[in-house]
């Protein structure tokens, strides 16, 4: 089976590529660079010992990408690519709009052009807002607070009534919780440009001494100890998550959405101190006041993709704090 990965060298796609090549699969990456570097490319080759093929191509471009799917004419494409800093969306979202709208609807009319009826789409658990309560199943009610995860609702609403249209086509999206971690490897990881805005990837640039402290946005939530809580799921298993929804598709069953994660929520301070026990390292913090449109807390139900992808999470929040540490020491 030949499975196209847009956005392909970025963070999950790369990891996904991983677990595809794995499997089995002939995999196609294509990717813009705008936020992941070439040299991705010969790390997931490394990895697996395995070739992969790369199209460095904006998929807003209408004629390369049907160019590239006319000549690949994959049986599965996972669409990764996308723009995806919550911040920067609300500032520049006409870009975000653009991005994240056009490339999927060139997308969707090139797989039409050559009869490729498999699609598995990257949301994110943010197209749920604040939740009323916890834990969060498929069924809640969905919101966006920001024009990046509007884009997640709009592509979603696109895909159901472009699915009701065409009852051939097999879609699975992914509502993604919090992904961290790296490969085992360190040869793939997450690596944002400039100062991070994930929590993870601060830590990380903290505890190498890159930036002087975390500063923990709100210390008088709601919550267990008074910090965030958040579903932190190792990228790993959220790869793997992926190749259980290429089985899904085989099945037939029109559109579907998962969550994706681990079912367990963990505070700021939680990630901070088992990050300096597993990795026996200090990380400095402050507390600060609570960062604009965060939410107190948030975790999946993930009993729907347990019994209808066959997904379970396998590695641990020790696991996910090693394997980032481990990735910045080798790339920073
Ligand atoms: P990423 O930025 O590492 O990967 C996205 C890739 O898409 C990048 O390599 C970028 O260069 C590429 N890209 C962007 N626009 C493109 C275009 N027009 N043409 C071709 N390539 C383009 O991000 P990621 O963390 O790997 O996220 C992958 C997907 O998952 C995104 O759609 C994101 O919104 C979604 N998601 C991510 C998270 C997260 O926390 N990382 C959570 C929920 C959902
Ligand atoms: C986690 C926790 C922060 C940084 C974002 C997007 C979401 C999705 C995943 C794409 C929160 C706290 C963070 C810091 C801190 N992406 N924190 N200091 O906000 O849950 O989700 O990424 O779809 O759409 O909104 O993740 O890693 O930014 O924050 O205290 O320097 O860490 O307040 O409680 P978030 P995050």
């Amino acid at each position: 089976m030949k499975i196209l990965l847009t956005g392909g060298t970025g963070y999950i796609g790369a990891h996904t590529a991983v677990e595809a090549l794995n499997k089995g699969y002939e995999v196609v990456l294509v990717d813009n660079l705008s936020n992941s570097k070439k040299s991705v490319v010969n790390a997931i080759e490394q990895i697996t010992n395995k070739k992969v093929k790369f199209y460095q191509k904006d998929l807003c471009n209408k004629k390369d990408t049907f160019k590239i799917i006319a000549k690949e004419k994959p049986d599965q494409v996972i669409h990764f690519a996308g723009l995806k800093a919550v911040g920067e969306s609300v500032k520049i979202p006409l870009k975000y709009y653009e991005n994240n709208l056009v490339s999927t609807l060139n997308v969707l009319e090139a797989m039409q052009s050559v009869g490729c009826n498999n699609f598995i789409f990257s949301s994110s658990a943010t197209v749920y807002g604040e939740p009323k309560k916890l834990p969060i199943t498929e069924e809640f009610l969905v919101s966006a607070t920001n024009p990046y995860g509007r884009t997640k609702l709009f592509i979603e609403e696109i895909l159901r009534d472009y699915a009701k249209a065409n009852p051939n086509l097999n879609i699975c999206i992914l509502r993604y919780f919090n992904p961290v971690g790296a490969h085992p490897s360190a040869l793939i990881g997450e690596d944002p440009n400039g100062i991070p805005n994930n929590l993870m990837p601060y830590i990380t640039k903290v505890a190498m001494k890159k930036l002087p402290e975390l500063k923990i946005f709100g210390n008088d939530y709601p919550t267990k100890d008074g910090t965030g809580v958040r579903d932190y799921i190792h990228v790993v298993d959220l790869a793997r998550a992926h190749i259980c929804a290429i089985d899904k598709n085989l099945e037939n069953t029109g559109v579907t959405v998962y969550n994706v994660g681990t079912g367990v929520g963990y505070s700021v301070l939680e990630m901070v101190q088992t990050f300096e026990k597993v990795n026996n390292i200090l990380v400095p913090y402050s507390f600060v006041a609570r960062r604009a449109g965060d939410i107190p807390e948030c975790y999946a139900s993930n009993a729907k993709a347990e019994k209808e992808l066959r997904f379970k999470t396998q590695l641990s929040l020790e696991d996910m704090v090693k394997s980032a540490y481990e990735y910045e020491k080798k790339h920073n």
